[in-house]
């Protein structure tokens, strides 16, 4: 039988939401008071965010209890899916460091029954800036998926929209991405529908003129940001990762091995002056410095909080 990492993540994800509910101090961390930063209406109260990976509520809730300052669910695509056949994630060891090779597809329960469980979330009780992170197959979907959510969440001002346009483990994931006029035309038609943040996230594996003509677009619409950013596909063999060990020919590696590349990300679009959250591969305070000194302001997580979410409170009392 081929190796799997998904069961043993989703075992742990249910230890620790059993752990939290017996002895929730364990997780409970104050934020200190100095480190809230203001994007547009925002208030993030520390600077560090969940990246799009997870939606389910108690895990979720631990990472803020712990001191995210802000949690964005995974991408919501319109209809139910799947995702890729398992294997689809494994543990590997990229230049030396730790990270996760995942092709896992987006899976996830729909359109119309994410924005059911999300309107009730108890997420929101936190006070913190939610992400709702949209998928689609084509710019008319992005548009319609946006729709929905915002009716949805008529009731609601404390979040701020995300479009994933970088997936590299769906056939269109990357189509808004591969064409910015269309990209240009689907967030002209949400900034009419809506004046809530909506944030780009973008791929390291786009090179740079077309990062910095996606910039230009985010940066010609008012109250946006660029998140970068995704994960940054690998082929099994570069991924040393056995082909009977992981379904599809290659995957998404997260962790620290992507940060380098981030980093240049951040530099390129602080030349263009936009509000920049950097994701990819940040687990310590010098990962975080290093994108501040380059202009970042906010600095998304995902495979730290598998691998070590006490990073957390460790960073925000080092900020
Ligand atoms: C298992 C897994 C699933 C992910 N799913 C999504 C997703 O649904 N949407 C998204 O925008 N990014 C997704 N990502 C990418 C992360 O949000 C993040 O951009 C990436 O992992 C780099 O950050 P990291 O090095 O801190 O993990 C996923 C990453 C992993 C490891």
């Amino acid at each position: 039988m081929p190796q799997d990492l998904e069961p043993a993540v989703n075992f742990g994800d249910k230890n620790l939401a059993l752990i939290s509910k017996i002895a929730p101090i364990i997780f409970n961390y104050r934020i200190p008071k100095k480190i809230e930063v203001e994007l547009y209406d925002l208030k993030f109260p520390s600077p560090l965010t969940g990246a799009s990976f997870k939606s389910e509520t108690d895990i979720l809730a631990i990472w803020l209890s712990m001191g995210l300052g802000s949690i964005t669910f995974k991408t919501i695509t319109k209809g139910i899916r799947l995702g890729n056949e398992p294997p689809r994630l494994q543990e590997i060891n990229s230049n030396g460091k730790p990270g996760i090779l995942n092709s896992v597809g987006l899976p996830g329960p729909g359109i119309d029954i994410f924005t059911k469980r999300i309107q009730n979330s108890t997420l929101w009780d936190y006070g913190r800036p939610l992400g709702i992170s949209i998928g689609g197959d084509s710019g008319e979907e992005y548009v319609s998926n946006t729709k929905n959510i915002i009716h949805a969440l008529k009731d609601k001002d404390n979040y701020f929209l995300e479009l994933n346009i970088s997936c590299p483990n769906t056939i269109n994931g990357h189509t808004l991405a591969d064409d910015p006029d269309q990209l240009d035309t689907v967030l002209k038609e949400l900034r009419n529908m809506t004046p809530r943040v909506i944030s780009v996230k973008v791929s390291p594996d786009s090179d740079y003129p077309l990062l910095s003509n996606i910039g230009e677009i985010v940066g010609s619409f008012s109250r946006t940001f660029i998140n970068a950013g995704n994960t940054q596909y690998k082929t099994v063999n570069e991924a040393g990762v056995k082909k009977k060990n992981f379904s599809m020919p290659g995957g998404g590696v997260s962790g620290p091995s992507i940060f380098p590349r981030m980093l240049e990300m951040v530099h390129l679009f602080s030349s263009i002056g936009l509000p920049i959250m950097a994701t990819g591969g940040i687990s310590t305070i010098e990962h975080v410095k290093a994108v501040k000194e380059q202009g970042a302001i906010l600095y998304g997580m995902a495979t730290a909080l598998v691998l070590d979410p006490f990073c957390v409170p460790k960073i925000n009392s080092m900020l």
